[in-house]
Formats: structure tokens, C-alpha cells, sequence
């Protein structure tokens, strides 16, 4: 297995910059000691450039980007521009997005356009809730092979795939938690899609997990949930959980 990742997704958080300033600058320094861990913090668009200035350790993410590299798009930021800007990682398909209407052909165009402009993407699939008769299992293929329909298959290694169940995600109204078993079985059947589509010899994308991961079961799913690596939402918020969740994979690295 390579390096673990682990991922902050503050989402639209936290309200000044002189916060975001903070939280960075404190994760920066609670993880000078970690050399084997990759870590990525996606914070809103607008922090991103004074942050870039606050630690080499600590890559940083994009939450969206637009498929068109520049035009008459209000409102967008595209992969482009912000690699030009220095930003490695972007975020796609999360759920908070399709839930405000995204669908798997707009994830498509986004992901051929972040690979294009030399982004590493971060799918995110999932699905809504758990049926008695598996369907979910077909749910997430589509969602899967929709948004990396006609990529080419040597290029398919920089995705970074986020299987993100909705129904564990911490703000997911009745929300339940999710096991590393829930974990492991979808990743197996992740990578049986992948490797099916890819054949053998090539290189694989790397899969992660997320939903609820807070610095009492990341180990437990590092471990057992068959990922390399893990997306923060809410704990990334809080300097002593995120950086204890850092700091776990390092050990599983050992
Ligand atoms: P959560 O968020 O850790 O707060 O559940 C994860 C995500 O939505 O990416």
C-alpha cells in the first residue's frame, strides 16, 4: 500500500480568516514531526492563497472546480487557475454538492478538466442510505463509472476515490455510523470495478474513506476498512483530533 493521506474538508468553515489563519497555523505545527503521512487541507477558495504561505508540509485542496478553463462563467473558479496558484488537490462530486443539484456528467467534465490542468482529483461517491436488497452496491458503481467515463485508463491512477456512505456523514440528519467492515466490502468492490475496467499491470487510484472519521475509530479504519487514507470533515475543524488523526496514520505507516 502507499503513503496514507489523510484529508481536511472544512467545507464552508470557519468564518474569518483570522480563524482559518489559526487552525492552519496550529496543524502546521503539531504535524512538523510526521514524514510519512500526506496531508491535504481543502478550506474555502478564499483562504487558499494566504495559507499556501503557512506550511510546506500541509498541501492544499480545492472544495469545486469548473470544467471550462476561463470564460464567461459567474461565479466559477476553474481547475486551471487554480493550479496555477499552487493548489495540488480538488475536491469533486462531494455530496453536499449533488445535493444542490450536481450530477454524475457535471462531476465528469469536472474531473477531465482538474486531471487536464494537472489537479489530483478527489472523488467522492456514495450512497444515500442502505436498502435491504444491495442496491446500493449498483448506485455507487454508476456514480463511479459515469464520473470517470472516457478517462484514459493510464490516468485514472491520480483520482484519489472518497467512499463517503451519506447516511455517516456527521451532518446527515439521523445520521448512523458506518463500521471499517461497511468500509471494507465497498472498497473490494471498488477496486473490482476498477480493475475489471483497467485490466492488469496497470496502476490503480488510491480509495479513502469518510463519514464521521473522528480520532476514536480512524485507526479502525485504516486498519480494517481496507483505504489508504481517510477525508475529514468536522474533526478537521479541531486541532487536537485532526492532528491526532494525523498522526495515527503515521503510526499505520510504520
Ligand atoms: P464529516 O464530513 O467527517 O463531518 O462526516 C466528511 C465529508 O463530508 O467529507
Amino acid at each position: 500500500m502507499s503513503k496514507k493521506i489523510i484529508i481536511a474538508n472544512w467545507k464552508m468553515n470557519p468564518l474569518t480568516f483570522k480563524e482559518a489563519e489559526k487552525l492552519f497555523a496550529n496543524v502546521a505545527k503539531e504535524v512538523s514531526e510526521i514524514k510519512k503521512t500526506e496531508i491535504v487541507v481543502c478550506p474555502p477558495f478564499i483562504y487558499l492563497e494566504k495559507l499556501k504561505k503557512l506550511s510546506r508540509k500541509i498541501s492544499l485542496g480545492a472544495q469545486d472546480a469548473f470544467w471550462n478553463e476561463v470564460g464567461a462563467f459567474t461565479g466559477e473558479v476553474s481547475a486551471l487557475m487554480l493550479e496555477n496558484f499552487g493548489v495540488k488537490y480538488v475536491i469533486l462530486g462531494h455530496s453536499e454538492r449533488r445535493a444542490l443539484g450536481e450530477t454524475n456528467i457535471d462531476i465528469n467534465r469536472k474531473l477531465k478538466s482538474a486531471i487536464s490542468a494537472g489537479l489530483l482529483p478527489i472523488l467522492c461517491i456514495g450512497e444515500n442510505d442502505r436498502d435491504e436488497n444491495h442496491e446500493y452496491f449498483n448506485f455507487v458503481k454508476s456514480q463511479l463509472l459515469e464520473s470517470i467515463s472516457g478517462i484514459p485508463k493510464n490516468l485514472l491512477y491520480k483520482i484519489t476515490i472518497a467512499y463517503e456512505p451519506v447516511w455517516a456523514i456527521s451532518t446527515t440528519f439521523n445520521r448512523r455510523d458506518a463500521t471499517p467492515t461497511d468500509s471494507k466490502e465497498m472498497t473490494i468492490f471498488i477496486r473490482k470495478i476498477i480493475s475489471d475496467k483497467l485490466g492488469a499491470g496497470m496502476k490503480m487510484p488510491r480509495i479513502i474513506y469518510g463519514g464521521s472519521v473522528n480520532n476514536r475509530d480512524a485507526g479502525e479504519f485504516l486498519e480494517h476498512g481496507g483505504v489508504e487514507g481517510l477525508l475529514v470533515g468536522k474533526a478537521s475543524l479541531d486541532v487536537k483530533k485532526f492532528t491526532d488523526i494525523v498522526k495515527i496514520a503515521e503510526n499505520e505507516n510504520d
